[in-house]
């Protein structure tokens, strides 16, 4: 298992990256716009992992609700692992409350699951297959 990126909720990507890229360094890798996910993304390098600003993209986004309901700031923490479906498979039968309980498309991995914070210290978890 690895860290594969850390979601951060932004208002706005553009002024976001003035600290992100211009202050702070980071390498912009690209800027993509996942209608099926609610969210425009801006991809930043660091190490061997990504940090991803997360824009709302339409009034249905996720992101958009957490940013109503919390402010900006931490969304999510992903963590690559070899088999999803496993993965899925152990926590659910360990009683971890799941949002997906099936694997789904992700905007970058071929698989993603999210796991409910309930159980994982108040934290947003996603997990992605390559
Ligand atoms: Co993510």
């Amino acid at each position: 298992m690895k860290l594969d990126h850390i979601g951060i909720a932004v208002k706005s990507i553009e002024a976001s990256l003035r600290i992100w890229r211009d202050m702070l360094g980071l390498d912009l890798v690209e800027i993509k716009e996942v209608p099926l996910h609610g969210v425009k993304i801006a991809v930043l390098h660091l190490g061997n992992t990504n940090i991803e600003l997360l824009e709302p993209l339409g009034e249905q986004s996720a992101v958009l609700k957490s940013i109503k309901d919390r402010g900006e700031g931490l969304h999510h923490i992903c963590f690559e692992v070899d088999d999803i479906a496993v993965a899925l498979k152990k926590l659910k039968e360990n009683g971890i409350k799941l949002i997906d309980e099936m694997p789904r498309k992700g905007a970058e991995a071929g698989k993603v699951a999210f796991i409910h914070p309930r159980d994982m210290g108040g934290v947003l978890i996603e997990l992605c297959q390559y």
